[in-house]
């Protein structure tokens, strides 16, 4: 798989000039949410070398991530004459970059693609790692290819306008990546003033929280071994996720996670011997922040199917990734239903929900 090169910009439009010098094509091609297109677009615009690009506008949020709205960007790009040496730039969240990064990489069997993430969560996560797709048949991001983007721009000056619950919803993805490389780096997130956020010292720990995937993702690139580190929380959370949406009470990403961390933490705890001290500060972050995701244990059914059947599992068998301790990672746990239920009575109890 191609390397990506992740940027993280001293000034957008300096950077992406640069950016676009170093990859040749024939016609350049701008891809937006109805969000991003009013709010972040202007900037791009404004960049001389940008001012011929063809925009192509979707519908923001989850559900327009789908085989309708990638159908409508092919479509675009055939209409617009776009060529194996065209350049499709992603400016958006999560979602923008995941079905960007699709588009691009199946338009006449793959053109590259540049992306400029402008959500917090897209920053330290989505848009990094090559991981591209649309939701399908119900299913959250069922088709898709690794097809790493050639550059990912991060402009944290975006992150100022980013509303609180969008701002968390990140937060959780560099909690996670604390919680997997090293105790400092857990408590300068513990510690940052979320109140009164000090974009620079921001800005740098999104550098650091980037630099933490990027290691990963560069020793396994397609997930057949320590990348599977980067789906701390994610069991439960997704979990978490598909009952949310089901009862009509979606939440957003992110909050899943932090609440599928408390849950992955006491697993952790009881099977591996991660430090009590350790889950207390956490869940104490998390209820703070978060609030808590409320269900009683007529759902744990439910749940404990859900976490069957979500595709990083072999043979129907639960994985988890547990930690030792910060940074000492345990790959391919697993746990049965008895301590899975335990462990949805410890969540419940320690948010009181
Ligand atoms: N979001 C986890 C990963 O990229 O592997």
């Amino acid at each position: 798989m191609n390397e990506q090169k992740v940027i993280l910009c001293q000034g957008l439009d300096e950077s992406l000039t640069q950016v676009i010098s170093q990859c040749p094509h024939d016609k350049l091609f701008i891809l937006t949410d109805e969000h991003t297109n009013r709010l972040c677009m202007p900037l791009l615009k404004a960049i001389p070398t940008l001012q011929k690009a063809e925009e192509i506008r979707i519908g923001a949020e989850d559900v327009h991530k789908n085989l309708e709205t990638l159908t409508q960007v092919w479509q675009t790009l055939s209409k617009q004459g776009a060529t194996r040496h065209s350049l499709l730039i992603n400016l958006g969240g999560g979602m923008v970059t995941d079905l960007g990064g699709f588009a691009a990489a199946t338009f006449k069997r793959g053109i590259t693609y540049i992306n400029i993430p402008t959500t917090l969560l897209a920053m330290v996560d989505a848009s990094v790692g090559g991981k591209t797709g649309i939701n399908f048949n119900g299913l959250k991001n069922e088709i898709g290819a690794f097809a790493p983007a050639s550059h990912v721009l991060i402009e944290t000056e975006f992150l100022r306008t980013l509303d609180n619950r969008n701002f968390f919803s990140g937060y959780a993805e560099m909690l996670k990546h604390g919680l997997i490389s090293t105790p400092r780096h857990l408590d300068e997130l513990l510690a940052f003033d979320t109140e009164r956020p000090d974009y620079a010292y921001l800005k740098q720990l999104v550098g650091q929280s980037v630099q933490i995937k990027e290691n990963i993702v560069k020793q396994d690139p397609k997930e057949q071994g320590i990348r599977k580190a980067l789906n701390l929380g994610h069991t439960v959370g997704h979990a978490f996720e598909s009952l949310a949406l089901a009862e009509n009470r979606p939440v957003l990403h992110g909050y899943a996670v932090a609440w599928g961390l408390i849950c992955e933490l006491y697993l952790s705890h009881i099977q591996a011997g991660f430090p009590k001290e350790r889950l207390r500060q956490v869940n104490q972050f998390v209820r703070e922040h978060y609030g808590c995701f409320n269900f009683d244990c007529q759902s744990y059914e439910r749940l404990y199917e859900l976490m069957k059947h979500d595709k990083k599992n072999t043979a129907g068998i639960i994985n988890f990734t547990l930690l030792k301790e910060v940074g000492n990672i345990s790959l391919n746990q697993t746990a049965d239903k008895t301590m899975i239920f335990e462990m949805f009575d410890f969540y419940r109890e320690c948010m009181g929900a």
